[in-house]
C-alpha cells in the first residue's frame, strides 16, 4: 500500500498556522468567549434543530456549546485544512498511519463486510471473517454445552483475565449489555496486578464448570501473565495439569508464548498487528463477551460499529458526528483553554463507559511530539473522567455548576428511563442556563454557560453500543490528524512496564 496521505503528513505544517485556525482564534476572541449560551438560545428558537445531527440510531445534541454558525464553519474548514478527508480514507484503505510503529490502523476492518473492501491487501485481513466464524463454534459450543470442563461438566463462568484494552472493552461491554446475557452464564474479569481479584472471585467459582478467557495482544504483559498463572495453578491444584487444557482459551497475537503457557491450538484464537489494543474488543479479545451474550448479539455490535464506519467514511465534513464531535474538542481544548472533560452516561449499564474512553483518549491523546519529531505547539488530549448519572449528580457535579473549573460534557443517554431522561436534562440545561435572579444570595448563583453535548438513543442495545463506541474512536482519531500525532502507539507506558521488570 502506497503511504500517499502519510509521506504528505509528515511534512505537514502546524495546526496553529492554518487559515481556519487563525480564523477561530479570532472568532473566539472577538465573538464566542463572552457570549452567553443563553442568549444563543434566546436569539434562535430553532436552535436545538439547527445543532443537531443524526447518524445510524445516535442523535447528537449540540446546541448547548459555545458555537453558532461561523463557528461550525470554521471548524469544519479546519478539519478539511488538516487533511481530515484524506486521512481518514487512509485509515480505511490500509496505510501505515501509525507510523512510529509501521502499522496500518484497522479496526474498521474487524466489522467490515468483505463488500465493503476495507484494505482487503493487507495480510490478515481476509482472516477476519474465519476468526469470527470459528469463535462462533466455540462460543455456541460453549453454550450448547458440546464443550466442556475437564470433567464433562457445563460451564457456567466465563473469567476474563487481561488489562488496558484487553479488559476495559469486554468488561463494559459486558455490563452494558446484561439483559443480553445467556441463562446460566456469567461474566467475571481479573485485571489488576495485587493478586487480590483472583483471590476473591475463586471464592465463589467452581473450577470444573469455569473457562478462563486469557487476553493478551503480545501474551507478555505482566499484570495478565500473573494473573493466568496463578489461575492455571488453581486449576492445577483443584483438578489436575490436564485440566488446564479444557479450562483455558486465549486471544493473542503470540503464538510461541501460548505453546508455552499450555494453550491447545483449537482453543486459539488470533488476531493481527494492526488492531491495537484500546481498539480490539471487536476481534478474539471480545471472546469472553461473546461467550456471555452470544455470538449473534457479538455480531449485532459489530453491525453497529460498522454503521458508524459507514457515516464516517462518507458523510461531509460538516454532517460527520465523529468528526463533529473531534472538532467540538478541539474548540474547547484549545481556543477555551478546558483542560478536561466529563462523560456522563445516564444509564448505569454504562458505569464502565467513562474508564473505557480513558484509556482510549488518553492513551491515543496523551502525546506532546508529532509523528514528524518536532514538539506540538499546543495541547493535546484533554483529561476523561466521569461516573454514570445520577450517582455523578451526588457526587462531583457541584465543581461542575459552581466551581472555578471550565470542564465540557458529554452526556449519553438512553431514552429508556423517564427519571432518568428529566434528571439528564435538567442537568444539561441547570449547567448552560445557570439562574438569572438576581436577588438571590452570591452562593446560590449558578453562573451557567457550561456546555455540553447530549447524544441520546432509543435503548442501549448491542448495535448502538457498536455505534458509540465507533463514534468516540473516530472522534479520537480525528483530533489526532489536527494535531498531527500518532494516536495508535502508546510509548509513554513503556518506560514504567521496564522498570517494574
Ligand atoms: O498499557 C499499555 C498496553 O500496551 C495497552 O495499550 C494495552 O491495551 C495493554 O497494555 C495490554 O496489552 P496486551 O493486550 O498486550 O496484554
Amino acid at each position: 500500500m502506497a503511504n500517499a496521505y502519510t509521506n504528505r503528513k509528515l511534512s505537514a505544517r502546524y495546526p496553529t498556522d492554518l487559515p481556519a485556525w487563525k480564523k477561530l482564534a479570532a472568532h473566539h476572541k472577538d465573538d464566542m468567549r463572552n457570549k452567553a449560551l443563553r442568549e444563543l438560545f434566546a436569539r434562535d428558537k430553532k436552535r436545538a434543530e439547527r445543532f443537531s445531527l443524526n447518524a445510524g440510531d445516535l442523535t447528537l445534541d449540540y446546541s448547548k456549546n459555545h458555537v453558532n454558525a461561523t463557528t461550525m464553519k470554521s471548524l469544519a474548514q479546519l478539519a478539511k485544512q488538516s487533511d481530515v478527508p484524506a486521512a481518514i480514507e487512509a485509515m480505511f484503505t490500509g496505510e501505515q498511519i501509525n507510523q512510529t510503529e509501521g502499522r496500518a490502523v484497522l479496526h474498521v476492518a474487524l466489522r467490515s463486510k468483505i463488500s465493503d473492501m476495507v484494505a482487503l491487501d493487507t495480510p490478515g485481513v481476509r482472516e477476519v471473517w474465519e476468526v469470527l466464524t470459528r469463535m462462533e463454534a466455540f462460543v455456541d459450543g460453549v453454550q450448547s454445552g458440546k464443550i466442556r470442563g475437564s470433567t464433562r461438566k457445563k460451564i457456567t463462568d466465563i473469567v476474563n483475565i487481561g488489562i488496558g484494552g484487553s479488559d476495559l472493552g469486554p468488561v463494559m461491554a459486558s455490563r452494558a449489555l446484561r439483559p443480553y446475557w445467556k441463562k446460566e452464564l456469567r461474566f467475571h474479569s481479573v485485571s489488576n496486578i495485587d493478586g487480590t481479584q483472583l483471590d476473591d472471585l475463586v471464592e465463589e467459582l467452581d473450577p470444573e464448570r469455569t473457562l478462563f478467557v486469557v487476553c493478551s495482544k503480545t501474551f507478555t504483559t505482566q499484570e495478565t501473565m500473573v494473573n493466568a498463572r496463578a489461575a492455571r495453578d488453581w486449576v492445577v491444584d483443584k483438578l489436575d495439569a490436564v485440566a488446564v487444557q479444557y479450562h483455558f482459551v486465549a486471544a493473542s497475537t503470540n503464538h510461541e508464548a501460548l505453546d508455552e503457557f499450555g494453550i491447545r491450538s483449537d482453543y486459539r484464537f488470533g488476531f493481527w498487528d494492526w488492531v491495537g489494543g484500546r481498539y480490539s474488543m471487536w476481534s478474539a479479545v471480545g471472546l469472553s463477551l461473546a461467550l456471555v451474550i452470544g455470538m449473534e448479539n457479538f455480531r449485532r455490535i459489530l453491525s453497529g460499529g460498522r454503521r458508524m464506519d459507514l457515516h464516517f467514511r462518507q458523510a461531509p465534513m460538516d454532517e460527520n458526528m465523529p468528526v463533529l464531535l473531534a472538532m467540538l474538542g478541539i474548540w474547547y481544548n484549545n481556543f477555551f483553554g478546558a483542560q478536561s472533560q466529563a462523560i456522563l452516561p445516564y444509564t448505569n449499564r454504562l458505569d464502565r463507559f467513562p474508564a473505557y474512553l480513558q484509556q482510549l483518549q488518553m492513551e491515543s491523546s496523551g502525546k506532546s511530539v508529532r509523528m514528524d519529531g518536532k514538539p506540538v505547539r499546543c495541547d493535546t488530549g484533554m483529561i476523561i473522567w466521569g461516573e454514570a448519572g445520577s450517582n455523578a449528580q451526588h457526587s462531583f457535579m457541584q465543581l461542575m455548576h459552581q466551581g472555578t473549573r471550565f470542564v465540557p460534557v458529554d452526556f449519553l443517554l438512553p431514552r429508556t428511563s423517564k427519571l432518568a431522561t428529566a434528571n439528564c436534562r435538567a442537568q444539561a440545561r441547570a449547567l448552560m442556563e445557570g439562574t438569572t435572579n438576581d436577588s438571590i444570595e452570591a452562593y446560590r448563583v449558578h453562573a451557567g454557560n457550561r456546555p455540553s453535548n447530549t447524544i441520546h438513543f432509543k435503548s442501549l442495545t448491542p448495535e448502538t453500543l457498536g455505534q458509540l463506541i465507533a463514534l468516540y474512536e473516530h472522534k479520537v482519531f480525528v483530533e489526532g490528524v489536527v494535531w498531527g500525532i500518532d494516536s495508535f502507539d502508546q510509548w509513554g507506558v513503556e518506560l514504567g512496564k521496564k522498570l517494574a521488570q
